[in-house]
C-alpha cells in the first residue's frame, strides 16, 4: 500500500513504511531544490515548509507518513497574494544576503501573515525564533514580513 499525498497542488506518493525524510524527498525525488538542507536536526528553519498550512521542518517529518497531508513549498508561493506580497517585500527591502535562509523564512512567514493578529516587529521575532541566518539580514527580514502584513491589511494585496 502505497501513501498519497499533495506537494504544491501535484499528486505524490510513496511506498508505505519507505524512509525517507520530506526534505530528502522535494529535493531528491521531486527536484524542488528550494527547500534547503541545513542542520537535519530541527535547529535552523532552513527545510520549514507548509503541512496543512503549518510551518514544519521537513528534515524531522517523514514522507512515508504523510497520508493526506497537502504540502507547500517556496516553489509554491507566487501562487498566492499573500506569498506575491512576501516576494516583493523581501526583494524591495533586500531582505537577505546569501539566501540559503529564505525559502523556510518564507515560508513560516507566509503562515505568519495569514493567521497573526498581530504584525508588531516583536511578535515577528517571535514567530522566526526558530529561523537561524547567517548573514544577519534579520532585521531586514522582520521588517518585509512587517511590510507584507501591513499592506495586505491595507488591501493592497492584490498583486
Ligand atoms: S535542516 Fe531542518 S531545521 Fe535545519
Ligand atoms: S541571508 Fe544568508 S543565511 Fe540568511
Amino acid at each position: 500500500m502505497n501513501v498519497r499525498f499533495s506537494v504544491n497542488g501535484r499528486p505524490c506518493e510513496v511506498a508505505q513504511g519507505e524512509r525517507c525524510s520530506l526534505v530528502d524527498y522535494l529535493r531528491d525525488e521531486l527536484m524542488l531544490r528550494g527547500t534547503r538542507y541545513g542542520c537535519g536536526q530541527e535547529r535552523c528553519g532552513a527545510c520549514v515548509v507548509l503541512v496543512d498550512g503549518a510551518p514544519r521542518p521537513a528534515c524531522q517529518v517523514e514522507a512515508g507518513h504523510l497520508q493526506d497531508r497537502s504540502i507547500a513549498t517556496v516553489e509554491s508561493l507566487d501562487s498566492s497574494a499573500e506569498g506575491r506580497m512576501l516576494l516583493a517585500q523581501f526583494e524591495r527591502l533586500q531582505a537577505g544576503q546569501c539566501g540559503f535562509c529564505l525559502s523556510g523564512i518564507l515560508m513560516r512567514s507566509l503562515a505568519f501573515v495569514r493567521e497573526s493578529a498581530d504584525g508588531s516587529p516583536a511578535a515577528i521575532a517571535r514567530a522566526l525564533d526558530d529561523h537561524l541566518c547567517r548573514c544577519g539580514a534579520q532585521p531586514r527580514i522582520v521588517a518585509a514580513v512587517q511590510a507584507s502584513w501591513q499592506a495586505l491589511r491595507e488591501g493592497a494585496g492584490a498583486l
